[in-house]
């Protein structure tokens, strides 16, 4: 699938029409959230769904998040139950997304589930996607708006980029706030969580006041998509440096002498923000890439998660 011009849309009112309506249609929109740009197609359309797959060249294995505007619409396809209850009163909209049981006629195309009998929900707090998913009115699918294994977007420019004349639309609002993916929890056992992301562990584990089981490499609960290498800029990645070598670039945190830096303060939900920018800004220079220590507190652990796959070996 290839298209000449992928259409830039701005996010006030005639433009969420318009990207609505090309969802309507089976087209597929990338829009902001306040995590990263989803690359949106109807979940509830095989053919859509199939587009989404082909236009990252995600492998058809790795399932896909259903964002909807409402608890209401999330109930209409999982089974939800107290956690999930607490959760979203606690958290929604925002960058948390569950992973429940699918109710029988859940209408959703087993092409976002990967053939599993779960769903992972999420209701955005993105002005412009809630407005998408209202004037939609239906389950969007959305992975983050990159190829495949590359750096996910949080500008338009970024997804234009990765994806112009491969899709029908960007949505474009500026930058997104949190700059990381969604913290993914499994809810169908006990409380697990899959992906480290931009709500922190020690948030969800207050609201619910527990630990949260966390998922193992090997365990049969799993984010299937959780690659090791992944986010991979074209330029090498090492990590945990305090003395950068040869050509090597460095990405700092807190008060440090370093080429650019994630937090000159050493505040991790404003490293979380401007990680994805400075890793795509980094790649540009072409040189290899040093990356200073960042503690594991907060949003820290998800910082880490994404850096550790982005210096993981890319042989797959
Ligand atoms: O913040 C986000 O979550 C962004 C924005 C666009 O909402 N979306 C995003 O999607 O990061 P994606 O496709 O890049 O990551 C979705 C992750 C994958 O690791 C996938 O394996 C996991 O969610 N996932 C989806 N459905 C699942 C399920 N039923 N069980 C376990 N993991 C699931
Ligand atoms: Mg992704």
């Amino acid at each position: 699938m290839n298209r000449k011009d992928t259409l830039y849309l701005t996010a006030d009112l005639d433009g969420i029409h318009e990207a609505a309506k090309l969802l309507r249609a089976g087209e597929l929109v990338a829009f902001p959230t306040e995590t990263v740009y989803g690359l949106g197609g109807d979940a509830r359309n095989d053919d859509a769904v199939a587009q989404i797959y082909a236009a990252k060249g995600r492998p058809s294995f790795n399932p896909l998040i259903a964002h909807v505007a409402s608890p209401e619409a999330a109930r209409r396809h999982v089974h939800w139950n107290d956690a999930a209850e607490r959760l979203a009163q606690a958290f929604w909209p925002g960058p948390l997304t569950l992973v429940m049981p699918l109710k029988p006629d859940h209408g959703i195309s087993s092409l976002v589930t990967a053939g599993l009998d779960t769903l992972a929900v999420r209701m955005p707090a993105h002005p412009a996607a809630q407005q998408l998913l209202r004037s939609f009115d239906g389950p969007v699918a959305a992975p983050s708006a990159n190829p495949s294994g590359r750096i996910s977007p949080t500008t338009a420019q970024h997804v234009r980029e990765g994806l112009n004349g491969r899709i029908a639309a960007i949505l474009d609002d500026g930058i997104c706030n949190v700059g990381l993916e969604s913290t993914i929890l499994g809810l169908a056992g006990d409380p697990t969580l899959l992906r480290p992301g931009g709500l922190a562990r020690e948030e969800i584990e207050a609201a619910l006041d527990q630990e949260l089981h966390v998922h193992q490499q090997g365990e049969a609960l799993s984010a299937p998509g959780q690659l090791l290498s992944h986010y991979a800029p074209d330029s090498a990645v090492r990590l945990n440096v305090s003395t950068p070598q040869g050509d090597e670039i460095l990405l700092g945190f807190g008060d440090m002498d370093c080429d650019l830096n994630l937090s000159v303060a050493g505040d991790v939900n404003e490293a979380a923000a401007h990680l994805f920018s400075a890793l795509h800004l980094l790649d540009k220079t072409g040189r290899p890439i040093a990356v200073a220590p960042i503690p594991m507190h907060g949003l820290g652990a998800a910082i880490n998660d994404r850096l550790s796959r982005a210096a993981a070996p890319r042989d797959q």
